[in-house]
């Protein structure tokens, strides 16, 4: 089997979902089930408890290391983090307890198990770590797109966690022949994404009535890629990855987040008309800005492709088309999501704004 932590969450969930349809070979689900961790997720995953066996835990606990004795892991895919730069912004601490302290004890616990392999699943044995572009910093406008070689020069207290714990595991490899893979990928949308994040938050605040919220001039730029195509890629590097080597993902489709929010209001003018003939585009509202707002993002993603031959499937409009109609056929989970907590944190990060969302 193998482990994946953060399997509740956004791209965990993807992940377990498209890995259970693409593999016989089963895996352990751990994760501590934080506002972003949902078991609704995986509900189409009843009665597979062969296959999918799920725990709900920390990554630093020490009883990681019984678990990966228990069902002798061949390799872990550590998703599990605190995601939300906004959060970051507001409440950096937790970032620092799990991105950063929590990744540290897992490869502690990794460590030990797998000193204790013999040579042969020693030398077979992976811990891939996902990360993302953020800890690279920000681009000019004119500027190269990131490489796996750029300075690593993070921004908000999320991407330098982020950044502390892709140190972390390269040094790991590096100190104790750790056999690690460590990927950074760009901006992710798509099916299960908490309506916290630009996407899905705006396709919720469309569908209510509420206004779109734009921070600052709009002109940011992201490079989206479709969820799925992130786990494609994640279990490429898995199977085939050089052991050691840092693989940058992403979909080569940069936009600025008013191109975006354009996009999706004309998607949803198409498939969900407003009663009043309206487009979408008239709730958007200009916000104040994130404080240390990273104007660009851009992935050269040539040595994913070059070396293990992977390509997305999607485009950002094929993926948001599929994005926007699988929240229009699952009204019922965000409904379940935008709980009292969830207001609670729209009201805090929206508070100061002309016309709150
Ligand atoms: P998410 O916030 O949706 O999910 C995080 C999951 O981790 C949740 O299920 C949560 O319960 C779990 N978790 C949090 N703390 C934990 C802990 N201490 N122990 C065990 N589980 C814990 O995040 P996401 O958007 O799915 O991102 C997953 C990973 O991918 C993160 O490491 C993130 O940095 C990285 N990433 C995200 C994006 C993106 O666009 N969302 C892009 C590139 C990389
Ligand atoms: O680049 C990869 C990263 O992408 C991941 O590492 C993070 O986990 C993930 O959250 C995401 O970070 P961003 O900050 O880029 O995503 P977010 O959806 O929060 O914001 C996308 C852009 O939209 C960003 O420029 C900020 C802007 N934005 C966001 C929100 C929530 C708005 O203009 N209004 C908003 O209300």
């Amino acid at each position: 089997m193998i482990l994946v932590t953060g399997g509740a969450g956004f791209i965990g969930s993807n992940f377990v979902l498209d890995w259970l349809a693409e593999h016989e070979e089963g895996l352990v689900n751990l994760d501590a089930l934080t506002y972003a961790g949902n078991l609704q997720n995986l509900a189409s995953l009843a009665g597979q408890t062969a296959r999918h066996f799920f725990v709900q835990g920390d990554i630093g606990d020490a009883s990681v290391a019984a678990l990966l004795r228990t069902h002798a892991i061949r390799a872990v895919v550590n998703f599990a983090a605190e995601s939300h730069v906004d959060r970051s912004i507001h409440a950096p601490a937790a970032f620092i307890e799990t991105n950063v302290v929590g990744t540290f004890r897992l490869l502690e616990s990794v460590r030990a198990y797998w000193h204790a392999l013999d040579a042969e699943r020693k030398a077979a044995f992976r811990f891939l770590h996902v990360s993302t572009d953020e800890v690279y910093g920000s681009l000019g406008a004119t500027d190269p797109a990131f490489t796996e070689t750029h300075a690593v020069a993070p921004n908000s207290p999320y991407s330098a966690s982020k950044a502390a714990s892709d140190h972390l595991v390269r040094a790991y490899h590096h100190t104790y022949g750790l056999p690690v893979l460590t990927t950074n990928c760009s901006n992710n949308y798509g099916p299960y994404h908490f309506p916290e994040k630009l996407i899905p938050l705006c396709i919720h605040n469309a569908l209510a009535g509420k206004p779109l919220p734009i921070y600052g001039d709009g002109l940011q730029v992201r490079d989206w890629l479709y969820v799925k195509d992130h786990c494609s890629a994640i279990r490429r590097v898995l199977a085939a990855g050089r052991v050691g080597e840092v693989y940058n993902i992403g979909g080569n489709q940069e936009k600025t987040n008013l191109d975006t929010i354009h996009t999706l209001c004309d998607t949803l003018d198409r498939l969900q008309p407003r009663a009043d003939g309206v487009s979408y585009r008239t709730q958007m509202v200009f916000v104040t800005d994130r404080p240390g707002h990273d104007r660009r993002y851009a992935i050269d993603a040539a040595k994913i492709r070059a070396e293990l031959g992977w390509v997305p499937a999607e485009t950002f409009e094929t993926g948001l088309e599929k994005t926007v109609q699988w929240y229009l056929a699952h009204q019922g989970w965000v409904q379940n999501v935008t709980s009292g907590a969830y207001r609670h944190w729209i009201g805090l990060q929206y508070a100061d704004q002309d016309r709150p969302p």
